[in-house]
């Protein structure tokens, strides 16, 4: 099996654990053990009052170590995206991993049936999404030649319907009948249901526009399953949803398990979406402690910049506290951070001041870095409890 480099817990680092906050270098990624739990609750509270099961992604926090953490909370196990992301979490101890994603390189598609086998000497379960023919035949010989020479594991198999993101997935119809049926040719293959997941609809800002579009997904499944159905393959699962719509799949009826995955640490880009009143009130979990380095008259300079936070969904916001107030905070580069008084806020921040900044988005910031600094007891004045490896960090592949 491949995997990630792994990058080393430096002394420093280990010291860390029974520390004062205010000890954690800067700029830091730290989480807030106590939202992560409260989050944990929320959502397998959901999950239990809509009789759903939840198989949270693990392409945001990219850690074993949080995926057990799910696990332990009631999720049946996790999604990743990449081969190397299923690599990271087996070798971190979990053993039921769906790829939700197609895999149709055929030396991705050896080290998959290495998992699938791994994954079964420890009683757990592997699955992949498929959206061609040529996809789930080169899976089959994948696992065929694994399999030579004795019994040997099987792999669940969805077939992704597009329903709306225009990216993988077969257009709503017969196409998900011939894949269908294309898997249940192979013995090491089983046919597990069917994958919505519309990534489009996830931040359209008003509760309305993301029913909306749920609403033509779950029609897209009803006409797909229903034709599935019509020759005689049962459709077990339906799969889908992120933490910007899960409130719909878990209404309607049709989805069976919801993959959602940043409602764990919540960004500052899900917060801008208008709540949906049925939505569990998650809260941020994740943030970049960064300090102030040098001061102007109206702004002031921290030390966290583009390299410590992805910007693709928006810069971060500043967590407001009584100590700085509001702040904004504007692009400084690749290493520093423009702050400057927001609101009735007059006060510039003074050398050393620390802010905490909520990333714009959490699966890109989490994987710039090794590790993420577990905080328990709140932000201000709680202490470092561990200190967690992103073990499938760069996993790109
Ligand atoms: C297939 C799939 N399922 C679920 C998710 C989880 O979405 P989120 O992290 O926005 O909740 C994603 C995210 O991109 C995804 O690609």
């Amino acid at each position: 099996m491949q995997h990630p480099t792994k990058t080393p817990l430096s002394d420093a680092l280990r010291r860390l654990v029974g520390r004062p906050v205010a000890d954690i270098d800067t700029p830091a990624l730290v989480v807030d053990l106590d939202a992560i739990q409260r989050n944990l609750g929320r959502m397998a509270e959901f999950a239990r009052k809509h009789n759903i099961r939840w198989r949270p992604h693990a392409k945001m926090h990219k850690s074993s170590a949080i995926a057990r953490l799910q696990i332990q909370a009631g999720a049946v196990g996790v999604c990743v995206q990449k081969t190397s992301e299923a690599e990271a979490m087996v070798a971190g101890g979990v053993h039921n991993v769906y790829i939700s994603n197609e895999v149709t390189a055929p030396a991705k598609l050896a080290r998959v049936a290495d998992l699938a086998h791994a994954v079964a000497a420890e009683n757990g379960q592997l699955a992949i999404a498929v959206d061609s023919l040529e996809g789930v035949r080169r899976l089959a010989d994948a696992m065929n030649e694994r399999r030579r020479g004795g019994a040997g594991a099987v792999i669940d198999v969805f077939v992704e319907v597009d329903v709306g993101g225009g990216r993988c997935g077969v257009t709503p119809g017969r196409a998900g009948v011939q894949l269908a049926h294309e898997i249940r040719r192979h013995p090491a293959l089983r046919f597990a249901g069917l994958q919505a997941y519309n990534g489009k609809a996830q931040h359209l800002r008003t509760a309305q526009e993301r029913h909306d579009a749920v609403g033509i997904v779950v029609q897209d499944v009803l006409f797909t399953r229903k034709l599935i159905e019509a020759e005689g393959v049962p459709v077990n699962l339906v799969t889908g949803a992120g933490t910007g719509s899960l409130v719909c799949e878990a209404a309607s009826g049709v989805f069976g398990e919801l993959q959602a995955g940043s409602f764990l640490f919540m960004d500052a880009d899900y917060a801008a979406n208008e709540r949906d009143p049925a939505q569990p009130q998650f809260e941020h979990a994740l943030f970049i402690k960064s300090q102030v380095m040098s001061c102007g008259v109206r702004h002031a300079v921290c030390d966290a910049g583009h390299k410590s936070h992805a910007i693709d969904s928006g810069l971060p916001r500043v967590l407001e506290l009584p100590a700085t107030g509001a702040l904004e905070y504007f692009n400084g580069g690749d290493e520093h951070g423009i702050l400057r008084p927001a609101g009735d806020n007059q006060r510039v921040p003074a050398l050393d001041d620390v802010v905490w900044l909520i990333p714009g988005h959490c699966d890109p910031t989490v994987n710039l870095h090794g590790f993420m600094i577990g905080v328990g007891g709140g932000l201000e004045h709680g202490k470092v409890e561990k200190i967690i490896r992103v073990d499938a960090r760069g996993a790109l592949t």
